[in-house]
């Protein structure tokens, strides 16, 4: 069975953020599961240097402004399109922004997208053609929307990685973005008297999954569904949250060359990388309590503006903090100021690095994710895998992954981190006490270590759940 996959982003090949690790990994997840998966990706220079311009599969001369072609390629065992158009994607930024800001034409580059998609999944290329269709996020959502346009009658998924991105535009761009006028209504693409590019796709995919059971039950609340929660409502029946898995064997500390080999029956030389992460970020090699790290976009969905206001008691108690993020100037700005405050204690790094994330993760005591919203998040569970224990608010992914120390949990030595409900710096500072006072209890940190260490957060349960999907919606 075949399924074609259409993100902005997978791993290897271009990556900001959690969506490229759960959209590259997919396709090995299902081929276990009995669907074959084509992934079709934008043509961006770093994916054009891998995927090469030998196999051309697809070609439209005037396509949104410029000539479109695609190029099917093999990239570590997956097969990946790409779609090259220059005028769209040949930019020296990133795959959605420069030093100036958003590219102006980020709803036709993505329409664009979204049109290859449903093109290649209605006629297929050169003998494949999908018997399904995934959509990630907004940027891929306009596919399911094209084929419901064109009466297509082809199964579609969407699956939503984050709602707060929506692809909202106004109604001047519709033809630019070739959607049919008389689809301009509350059932079609109409939101608010605008074009909603996400709407569009929940409403005309068959299903809608989300990356958390409980980001798919926070999404029918208007405080998580930001203006779309009506329409989750509206299809609720069509909703399902599937939890992302993680590549254990790219995420795996006994065998990961970023890191000193260590598992949960060798726990020892953990302690190894602590004193090298210690040292490479120049802090206190003495350090006397846990040593937390936070690897993170830097913007306000993530909850770093709580860390200052936490931070000085935490210090005070004899932890510690590692910081590797980038994002928001202002809060690059306080995440600089914190380390200038804590000299020898807090350390913080600006820019994107996947070595020192592994690194990062194998020398920490303790992973902060102290996120507003959640849809899944993925650092604490590559967290808990490298033994780091997470400190985590009580929302989406992040409620269904880690069992917090309370009493009972702790009775049951079930406990596998500390979660914070609500999301303010008054609840994250209990938070961080109640962490001291585990680290201090060396028996109880490691058992809990260990727990976290020996979870499975692979991909085999979620794979299943998606071929259960796929299979009910393509025999319907
Ligand atoms: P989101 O997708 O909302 O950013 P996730 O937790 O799902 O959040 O995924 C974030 C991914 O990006 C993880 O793989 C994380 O390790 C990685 N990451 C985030 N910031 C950085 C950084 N500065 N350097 C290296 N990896 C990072
Ligand atoms: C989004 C979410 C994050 C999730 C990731 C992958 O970026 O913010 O929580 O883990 O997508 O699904």
């Amino acid at each position: 069975k075949r399924v074609l996959s259409v993100a902005s982003e997978a791993v290897p090949l271009i990556k900001t953020g959690g969506l490229a690790d759960v959209v590259g990994a997919l396709p090995a997840a299902m081929a276990g599961q009995g669907w074959h998966m084509r992934l079709l990706v934008p043509g961006y220079p770093a994916v054009m240097a891998r995927i090469g311009r030998r196999d051309m599969v697809w070609a439209e001369e005037n396509f949104f402004g410029g000539l479109g072609e695609v190029y099917l390629g093999t990239v570590d065992g997956i097969e990946v399109m790409a779609l090259d158009a220059p005028h769209l994607f040949d930019r020296a930024g990133g795959p959605y922004s420069d030093v100036h800001g958003d590219y102006w034409d980020n709803p036709e580059r993505f329409a664009a997208l979204s049109w290859a998609a449903a093109v290649i999944a209605r006629d297929g290329v050169e003998g494949w053609k999908p018997e399904l269709l995934i959509a990630h996020d907004w940027q891929a959502a306009l596919a399911p929307a094209y084929l419901r346009y064109w009466r297509v009658d082809l199964p579609t998924v969407l699956t939503i990685h984050n709602i707060a991105f929506q692809g909202r535009v106004g109604t001047a761009k519709m033809d630019a973005l070739r959607l049919p006028h008389e689809w301009f209504h509350p059932d079609g693409y109409e939101f608010w008297g605008d074009i909603s590019m996400l709407k569009a796709g929940m409403m005309a995919a068959n299903a809608i999954t989300t990356v958390s059971p409980r980001y798919a039950e926070e999404l029918m609340r208007g405080e998580f569904g930001l203006g779309l929660d009506g329409v989750i409502r509206a299809r609720a029946n069509a909703v399902h949250g599937i939890l992302n898995g993680i590549d254990q064997s790219v995420w795996d500390p006994a065998a990961d060359p970023a890191v000193v080999p260590f598992s949960a029956s060798r726990l020892a030389a953990k302690g190894r990388n602590r004193d090298a992460l210690l040292a490479e970020f120049g802090l206190d090699p003495t350090l006397p309590g846990p040593l937390a790290v936070l690897v993170s976009r830097l913007t306000p969905q993530k909850g770093i503006d709580l860390l200052p206001q936490v931070i000085d008691e935490f210090v005070r108690l004899g932890g510690g903090l590692c910081v590797l993020g980038s994002g928001d100037g202002w809060a690059e700005q306080e995440m600089r100021a914190l380390a200038e405050r804590h000299p020898g204690r807090v350390g913080v790094r600006i820019g994107y690095d996947e070595g020192l994330s592994h690194r990062m993760f194998a020398g920490g005591d303790a992973v902060l994710v102290p996120s507003r919203f959640e849809p899944c998040g993925l650092t604490q569970l590559y967290g808990q895998r490298y033994g780091c224990v997470p400190v985590v608010s009580a929302v989406g992914g992040l409620f269904d992954t880690v069992i917090g120390a309370i009493p009972a949990t702790e009775a049951a030595n079930a406990a596998t981190g500390v979660v914070f409900h609500p999301v303010d710096a008054l609840a994250l500072r209990q938070a961080l006490r109640k962490l001291v006072s585990l680290y201090q209890d060396s028996k109880g940190w490691s058992a809990m270590v260990r727990r976290g260490m020996k979870a499975d957060w692979g991909w085999g349960r979620s794979a299943a759940a998606y071929a259960a999907l796929f299979d009910s919606l393509v025999q319907r």
